[in-house]
C-alpha cells in the first residue's frame, strides 16, 4: 500500500509541475512615466510581457479609459477588423514582436483627443494580465499678444497666447529676471474638436518699477513662447482708443484670415512642405500679429530707418517712438536647436533670375562670378532662390567662404532675402566687403564684426513677425550677428551674391 500512495503523490507532483509551466504566469511592463508626443505625430505606446513570453496566440486588447470599445483587439492570432471606434481605425497597430512578448501600440496622426489613459490587456488561456499609461498630447501655441489699458497710475496689461496641450503654465517677469506674482490667469479650452488650450492673464503693472516684462506660456520649462512689452506712461491716455480699435480691427482681421487659412483658401507658402511646422505657423498666426507691429510698419517705410535692434527692448522704444510694443525676438541659437532642424527648407538656385555675369552651378547649389566682363555695373550681382518664402517659418545655411576650395576668404558676399520685383528697398541682406566688414545692407556704415572671418551663415525669416535673422554658424557657439524687424509683408525669395571682387563661390548648405 504505502509504496502506491507514494507513487501516486509523485505523478500528482509532476502533472501539478508541467501545468505551472505551460500555465507560465507574466507580467505587463509599461512605462512608469508619460509618454508624450507632438500634435500630429505618431507615438508607441510601449507595452511587453516579462518574461519575455511568445504572445502569437495569446488575446491583446488596446482600449482606453473610460471608453468601452477597445481601440485595437488582437484575437485568433490576427487583429480584429472592425472593432473599436472609427476615430481610431487605420491610424492604430501593433508595432512589436509579438513573438518576444512586445504587444506595443502604435498610435499615428495624434490629435489631442488622444490624450488620456491607455491600457494594455493580455490573456493567456490561464493568465491575464494588464498595465496602463499616460499620454499626453504635446502642441505649441502661439507667441503671446498683448492688450493694455490704462488703469490709475498703473498700467492694466493683459497677456493671451492660444493653441496649446496640454494645459500650459503662463508666467510674469520684469526685466531684472524676478518672477511677478500673479493670480489672474485663466484658461480656455477650445470646443471645436482640436480642444486646444487658450491662456490670458492680466496683471497691473507700474512702468517705473521695470523697463519692460516679459510673458512666458510653455510647457514643462521646455516648449515656451515668450512675448515682451514696454509700458510707458503718459502714452496710455491718448493711445488707449486708437490702439484698442486699431486690434479689433487686427484681430478681426486676423480672425478671418485664420478662418480662411483653415480651410485652405489663402496659399500656403509652396516651398514649404514640413506639414509640422506648417501646423505650428498656423497655430501661432493671429498672436504673432501685433497691432502696433502695424503702425510701425506704416511708419516705417524707409527700411534705411530701422536700427540695428538685437532684440533690446529700450532701443525698440526710442526706434518707434511707441510706448507699446510686443518685441520679435529671435530663437536663441544653440548648437543642436531644434527649430533649425524644424524650419529647415533646402532652397534651389533658379538660374533665370542670375545678374551680370554669374555662374550658376549645375545642381543650382552654388553660384560664383565669372571672368570679370570689366562692366559690372553693381558690387553684388545676385541670383534669388527658386522657392517663394512667404509665409511662415525658414531656416537655411549659407557657406560663404569655402575652406577647401579657396584658402582665401571670399573678398565680397551677399546673403539675405528679397522681393519681386528686386530693389535696393526691399532687400534685407547682410554683406561682406575685405576692409569693410559686415555689415547690413540697409546701413552699410555699420560694422557688425571684426573679429573673425564668418565661413557659415544661419538664416532664419519668420514671416509672421515679418524679421529676418542672421546667426554665424560657424563655431559651436552659434550667435546671433543681426536681426531685421519690420518688413514689408509680402513672398520673399532668398538671395546670394558672390560679389565681384574675387571668383569664389557662395554656397547653399542641405
Ligand atoms: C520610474 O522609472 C525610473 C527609471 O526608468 C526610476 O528612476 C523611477 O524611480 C521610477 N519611478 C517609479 C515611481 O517607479
Ligand atoms: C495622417 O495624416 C496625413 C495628412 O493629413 C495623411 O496623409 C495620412 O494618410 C494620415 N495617416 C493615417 C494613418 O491616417
Ligand atoms: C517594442 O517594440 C517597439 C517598436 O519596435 C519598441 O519601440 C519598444 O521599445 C519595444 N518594447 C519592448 C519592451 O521591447
Ligand atoms: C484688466 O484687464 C482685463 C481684461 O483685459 C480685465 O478682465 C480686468 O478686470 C482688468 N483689471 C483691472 C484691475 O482693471
Amino acid at each position: 500500500m504505502v509504496p502506491r500512495i507514494n507513487g501516486q503523490a509523485m505523478i500528482l507532483i509532476y502533472i501539478a509541475s508541467v501545468l505551472a509551466c505551460s500555465a507560465a504566469e507574466f507580467s505587463i511592463v509599461v512605462p512608469n512615466a508619460s509618454v508624450s508626443a507632438p500634435l500630429g505625430s505618431s507615438v508607441v505606446l510601449p507595452c511587453g510581457l516579462s518574461p519575455s513570453l511568445n504572445a502569437r496566440t495569446f488575446e491583446v486588447r488596446w482600449s482606453k479609459q473610460g471608453e468601452h470599445d477597445p481601440i485595437l483587439l488582437y484575437q485568433d492570432q490576427k487583429v480584429q477588423e472592425n472593432v473599436g471606434k472609427d476615430q481610431y481605425r487605420d491610424r492604430v497597430s501593433l508595432i512589436g514582436e509579438l513573438d518576444k512578448g512586445n504587444v506595443s501600440l502604435k498610435l499615428d496622426n495624434l490629435t489631442v483627443v488622444d490624450k488620456g489613459e491607455y491600457i494594455c490587456f493580455v490573456k493567456s488561456i490561464s493568465w491575464y494580465e494588464k498595465g496602463s499609461m499616460n499620454l499626453v498630447v504635446k502642441a505649441l501655441g502661439s507667441t503671446p499678444l498683448f492688450l493694455h489699458k490704462e488703469a490709475g497710475e498703473k498700467v492694466n496689461i493683459t497677456c493671451m497666447s492660444g493653441g496649446w496641450s496640454p494645459k500650459p503654465t503662463l508666467t510674469w517677469r520684469d526685466s531684472a529676471g524676478r518672477e511677478l506674482p500673479n493670480s489672474h490667469t485663466y484658461y480656455r479650452t477650445g470646443n471645436d474638436s482640436e480642444g486646444l488650450v487658450s491662456v490670458s492673464s492680466w496683471l497691473l503693472f507700474s512702468p517705473s518699477d521695470s523697463e519692460w516684462i516679459s510673458c512666458t506660456v510653455g510647457l514643462n520649462g521646455q516648449e515656451i513662447r515668450e512675448g515682451r512689452i514696454v509700458p510707458l506712461k503718459g502714452f496710455w491716455r491718448e493711445a488707449f482708443i486708437s490702439t484698442l480699435v486699431l486690434s479689433l480691427i487686427v484681430l478681426s482681421t486676423f480672425t478671418v484670415l485664420l478662418i480662411l487659412f483653415r480651410k485652405g483658401l489663402l496659399p500656403h507658402c509652396s516651398s514649404h512642405k514640413n506639414a509640422k511646422a506648417a501646423a505650428d505657423s498656423h497655430v501661432s498666426l493671429p498672436a504673432e500679429t501685433v497691432p502696433l507691429n502695424a503702425t510701425e510698419n506704416a511708419t516705417q517705410a524707409d527700411p534705411h530707418e530701422s536700427l540695428p535692434v538685437k532684440s533690446v527692448p529700450l532701443n525698440a522704444t526710442k526706434n518707434t517712438n511707441q510706448g507699446i510694443s510686443s518685441l520679435y525676438t529671435p530663437p536663441e541659437p544653440t548648437e543642436e536647436s531644434s527649430w533649425k532642424v524644424r524650419y529647415k527648407v533646402s532652397l534651389t538656385l533658379d538660374p533665370s533670375t542670375a545678374l551680370g555675369s554669374l555662374k550658376v552651378s549645375t545642381d543650382c547649389k552654388s553660384v560664383s562670378y565669372e571672368k570679370p566682363s570689366g562692366d559690372s555695373k553693381s558690387k553684388f550681382p545676385h541670383v534669388l532662390s527658386k522657392e517663394e518664402l512667404s509665409s511662415g517659418l525658414f531656416y537655411w545655411e549659407v557657406m560663404v567662404w569655402d575652406k577647401t576650395s579657396s584658402a582665401q576668404p571670399n573678398s565680397s558676399w551677399c546673403v539675405g532675402v528679397t522681393q519681386k520685383p528686386h530693389s535696393d528697398s526691399v532687400l534685407k541682406a547682410l554683406c561682406y566687403e575685405e576692409g569693410k566688414g559686415l555689415y547690413p545692407n540697409t546701413q552699410d556704415f555699420t560694422n557688425l564684426t571684426s573679429k573673425y572671418t564668418v565661413t557659415k551663415l544661419g538664416l532664419y525669416l519668420n514671416c509672421q513677425s515679418n524679421a529676418l535673422s542672421f546667426y554665424n554658424v560657424d563655431k559651436t557657439s552659434h550667435n546671433l550677428l543681426y536681426t531685421f524687424h519690420n518688413m514689408p509683408h509680402g513672398t520673399y525669395f532668398a538671395l546670394f551674391s558672390p560679389g565681384v571682387k574675387d571668383l569664389n563661390r557662395v554656397r547653399i548648405l542641405d
